[in-house]
């Protein structure tokens, strides 16, 4: 189906299932822990499986002289070891999925340098340890602010600068002016689950359960690194336990599992140890950030500049952090600007809301410095800059923006006008109390997505594609999806996902997966509506289906009959046309928070938050506020604490466990309300849905950063606001 005129009235707007807060379908498997994770496939795999065990790079940059495996291939229960001399050349997938397996060369820490494979998991353990390896070390640069003057124009297809009107110019001339500079950290994805795979050979065809978010993508890539054919690979990732973006990509718990099984001809599993996941995989590389805005003495912005500085390994990816500075808000002389240098860390790459998340924490900030600057409320100096263009290319208008709709209403009910403008002026006892607030800011991306719908004769709807569902519900809005399309109750339809065999889906990333995989359904579902009206006899642009019957011309039958014969098939894919580039399509919202600061320690205590978005129609607002708070909780996290720490002298994380990385546990969080504005989007699909996954963190740490300069005066530019950069400067510091 193509998808290339506004939406009209259609079976979804019925909002009968799709809609309603439906307690997700596959809770009970994972409240009885009988739903299948990576790691617990036994069933399903052609022999027990070994167990591999990775040994990780112990240097950062350089070169394996040699390696020593006699102790480890003598060890007790081993039956193989893989290294980079003993699996062959690997190929190059769509990802660097090379770099799975080191050597020579070491491009990072705890870059894979071999797999050892044994009967047992403490087997192989303790084989590894034996693995002897000589390494020379080369400089590496592990800093980013020192690297910062060899950064260079990224070599990507996204446009890496932005001009419009004359930034130094404007800039020059607007009589209230701001320019300043921040940094965002290293942070990990530290999903629940670890990243892990069984891998199973049968000849030359290769079956592996793993944890992945893009089947479609890592079933190429891995049949690539393999020198596989495509059709070599099946690929099945039914339940993640979190991705956040950290399993977007073949990492080399796969890689190595196949070449393990390959190895010692026996399905083999790999999990990452949690001390291995943060230097082995990807992570969300750290920004240096300047913001420079320039308005009237009426609060208008006459000029913005956003500029950012990344690091990646050779041949990476920048950070986008510049990419919302370019859509939120107006002003005629703008600027943006992004630079990469050259970093010999682990691998940078997406974390939820890439781009974004780090961007909306410095830009925000400086929203909320200029605000005070120019005497204006921050809610007031965001909506005096409002646009409904984008206000770069103004020919262009956004499909829907609700932006200034979510403030008000946040506003309103989070009790903003309490706010004293004036910082450190609420005591309670020895804590100082402070409000906040930011804009939320993602946009909405469309892409191709396919499913296959069946019929049977019990009346079952039948939902397969690859789609996955990492904890955010895609198992629930699908489902719902084809219920309200076949007007079934929703216990008539079972879902099946994540596998290679299924039609290609959106998959999940970007927030792109609940919008484009039910839109995907819904095509299916079209198509299947006309089997079945064929079947019955009946005209399909006349046939309605509801009550888990169809009717036409006076006739009602029940919807199962249409299958006595023969199950009923329809396959299908939504794709987009040009619709697309005629509109910006975006989500919004808003984030407010209140903090309280120990005025004595600086240890910050996050009171209550509430999140107001725009994103569409929301399919099922308790998963989509279950996501909302999830990201809440995660800036949370971004605001207050989490940052991986380097060794700059050696070129790793040090803080690689969930010991020394810290993130949010329940006591860190109070009060978290999400409101969803009325929306339905005629542009963004037949669903009118958008993604809503990554909004709720875009902003929200931004909304604590400005609680605590509300609290206490002191305005921290540098992420996490720890309570080390509060305590010498708080109003009662001797
Ligand atoms: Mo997202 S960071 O594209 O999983």
């Amino acid at each position: 189906m193509k998808f290339d005129t506004p939406a009209t009235t259609n079976p979804i707007d019925r909002m009968k299932v799709i809609g309603q807060p439906t307690d997700r379908i596959d809770g009970p498997l994972k409240t009885t822990g009988t739903a299948r994770y990576a790691y617990e496939y036994h069933e399903e795999v052609p022999g027990a499986p070994a167990y591999g065990v990775i040994v990780g790079a112990g240097i950062a940059k350089g070169r394996v002289v040699s390696m020593d495996l006699k102790a480890a291939q003598a060890a007790p229960g081993v039956l193989g070891i893989v290294t980079a001399e003993t699996a062959g050349k690997l190929g190059k997938g769509k990802f660097n999925t090379a770099r799975m397996l080191a050597g020579p060369g070491v491009e990072h820490y705890h870059q894979a340098v071999a797999l050892v494979v044994a009967q047992t998991f403490e087997q192989a353990r303790a084989a590894a340890e034996l693995v002897r390896v000589d390494y020379e070390v080369s400089r590496g640069a592990f800093d980013l602010e020192a690297a910062r003057p060899s950064a260079s124009v990224p070599q990507d297809e996204q446009p890496a600068d932005t001009r419009a009107g004359d930034f130094s110019t404007g800039f020059a001339s607007a009589p209230v002016q701001f320019d300043a500079s921040y940094t965002t950290p290293d942070q990990a994805h530290a999903m629940m689950e670890p990243h892990a795979t069984i891998a199973a050979w049968e000849g030359d065809k290769l079956t592996v359960w793993t944890a992945n978010q893009m089947v479609d993508w890592s079933t190429g890539d891995l049949a690539k690194t393999l020198n596989l054919q495509k059709n070599q690979v099946r690929l099945i990732s039914r339940y993640v336990g979190g991705g956040f973006g950290g399993k977007l990509f073949v990492r080399a718990d796969v890689v190595m599992a196949a070449l393990g099984a390959r190895a010692v001809r026996r399905p083999v599993k790999v999990a990452l140890a949690r001390p291995m996941i943060f230097n082995n995989t990807t992570h969300r590389p750290a920004t240096v950030q300047r913001i420079r805005i320039g308005a009237g003495r009426d609060g208008r912005i006459v000029a913005m500049a956003h500029e950012s500085w990344s690091g990646d390994l050779p041949g990476g990816k920048p950070e986008m952090a510049v990419a919302q500075t370019r859509l939120l808000y107006a002003g005629p002389h703008r600027l943006t600007a992004t630079r990469l240098a050259v970093l010999d860390l682990p691998e940078g790459n997406a974390m939820r809301a890439p781009g974004e998340a780090p961007g909306l924490m410095a830009l925000e900030i400086a929203m909320d410095e200029m605000a005070e600057k120019l005497g204006l409320d921050p809610v007031e100096f965001r909506v005096r800059n409002d646009t409904q263009v984008d206000p770069e290319k103004p020919q262009r208008p956004f499909s829907q923006r609700q932006l200034v709709q979510c403030m008000q209403l946040g506003a309103e009910r989070f009790g903003w006008s309490k706010r004293q403008a004036r910082p450190a002026s609420v005591r309670e006892g020895r804590w100082l109390v402070g409000m906040g607030m930011a804009a939320a800011f993602r946009n909405n991306l469309l892409t191709k997505s396919a499913a296959r719908v069946r019929l049977d004769a019990r009346g079952m709807v039948i939902v397969e594609t690859d789609m996955t569902d990492i904890g955010t519900g895609s198992y629930t809005i699908i489902a719902q999806t084809a219920a309200e399309m076949m007007g079934v109750p929703l216990e008539r339809v079972q879902v099946r996902l994540g596998d290679s065999s299924f039609p290609v889906s959106a998959g999940s990333g970007g927030q792109w997966g609940a919008n484009n995989s039910t839109s995907g359904v819904y095509a299916a579902c079209v198509k299947l509506r006309e089997a079945v009206a064929q079947r019955l006899g009946m005209n399909a642009a006349e046939a309605n289906f509801a009550d888990g019957k169809v009717s036409a011309g006076g006739r009602a039958v029940p919807l199962a009959e249409a299958a006595a014969a023969g199950e009923l098939v329809a396959e299908d894919a939504i794709e987009y046309g040009e619709l697309d580039k005629k509109y910006q399509q975006s989500t919004f919202g808003a984030h407010f928070a209140e903090v309280r600061v120990d005025s004595y320690t600086g240890e910050v205590r996050v009171r209550r938050m509430l999140a107001v978005c725009a994103a569409g129609r929301i399919l099922n607002p308790k998963s989509a506020r279950s996501q909302v708070i999830g990201a809440m909780t995660m800036g949370v996290g971004a605001a207050l604490m989490e940052h991986l720490a380097i060794d700059k002298r050696r070129g790793f994380f040090v803080n690689h466990d969930l010991a020394g990385y810290e993130v949010p546990v329940h006591a860190d969080i109070p009060h978290q309300d999400v409101l969803f504005l009325d929306e339905a989007d005629p542009i963004s699909s037949p669903m009118k849905a958008k993604g809503v996954g990554e909004l709720g963190i875009c902003g929200a740490a931004a909304a604590v950063a400005n609680a605590i300069y509300n609290a206490t005066g002191v305005r921290v530019r540098d992420y996490p606001v720890t309570l080390d950069k509060l305590i010498g400067r708080l109003p009662d510091a001797a």
